[in-house]
């Protein structure tokens, strides 16, 4: 039998081992899908080999540590600057990241888009980024701090700071920030975000599980929304035909049923 796991901190919540092991069972896959809570990312490749695993996903907060110790970076993984899945090849430790195409096949066709505003700018906005720019979509990125702007705008993104947002329309408003989660916060300014979402196609919400201000928001302002399930599912599939192949749609489809099942199977 064939040991997988998902490594952060925290990672109690992680909803990987659900959909994974939901995966396992639907094709009688011979593996077990598990978390582990790892506290010191310098040590991701010694716990993944004292454990035998065949693969892992890494999450938060160690993406670049996963990055840092593969032994071969996918150009993907390497364009974003942080690995969130390792496959196995013989014995060498391959670095992947399935978000950004994950955030594409969630939304596809991302061409039905013009031009997206993006707010935020942590590790989930730069792998979409990356999945709006290869698909030829203008893009917008506007943070609260201007730290963390510098790759966006070096990959092509126009760059702002949330007390001077960009002013014109946008066809994708996505919310990259964790505002909402725990709290009643909406990641920009409420009337300037009415206005983008007044007149955007689509709002978007990385965020799954909960429905945030932001997508409450744009329901009012009569935007079709959408929030991060799918992205989930799809990140998770990719990484399964990373692991063990298959066709990552059904596979995907297999995971959000996962994700449907009653709150006690998690
Ligand atoms: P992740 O990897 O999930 O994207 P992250 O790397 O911690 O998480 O990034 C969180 C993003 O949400 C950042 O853009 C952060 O802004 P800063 O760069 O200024 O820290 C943004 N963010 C978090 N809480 C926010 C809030 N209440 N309002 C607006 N932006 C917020």
């Amino acid at each position: 039998m064939k040991l997988l796991a998902v490594m952060g901190d925290p990672i109690a919540h992680s909803l990987s081992p659900l959909m994974h092991n939901f995966v396992y069972r639907q094709n009688a896959i011979d593996a077990v899908y598990t978390r582990l809570r790892v506290e010191n990312g310098d040590n991701l490749r010694e716990i993944f080999k004292a454990h035998n695993l065949s693969g892992a996903n890494i999450t938060l907060p160690h993406k670049e540590a996963a990055f840092a110790q593969a032994d071969e970076i996918s150009s993907r993984a390497k364009k974003i600057g942080a690995v969130n899945t390792w496959a196995k090849q013989s014995d060498r430790l391959i670095g992947h990241n399935t978000d950004a195409d994950g955030f594409a096949a969630a939304i596809a066709p991302l061409d039905a888009f013009k031009n997206a505003l993006m707010i935020g700018a942590g590790g989930a906005a730069r792998a979409i980024a990356i999945a709006l720019i290869e698909a030829g979509v203008e893009l917008a990125v506007v943070n609260r701090s201007e730290a963390r702007l510098e790759f966006f705008a070096q990959n092509g993104a126009k760059v702002f700071v949330a007390k001077n947002p960009p002013n014109q329309r946008f066809d994708l408003v996505i919310n990259a920030t964790s505002a909402g989660l725990k709290d009643d916060e909406t990641p920009l300014d409420k009337s300037a975000l009415e206005d983008y979402l007044s007149s955007a196609k689509m709002a978007y919400d990385a965020i799954y599980g909960v429905e945030t201000p932001f997508l409450r928001l744009a329901k009012l302002r009569g935007a079709e929304t959408k929030d991060g399930e799918d992205m989930l599912a799809f990140q998770g599939a990719i990484a399964h035909s990373l692991f063990f192949g298959g066709d990552v749609a059904a596979i995907a489809a297999q995971m959000k049923s996962a994700l449907r099942l009653p709150k006690s199977w998690r």
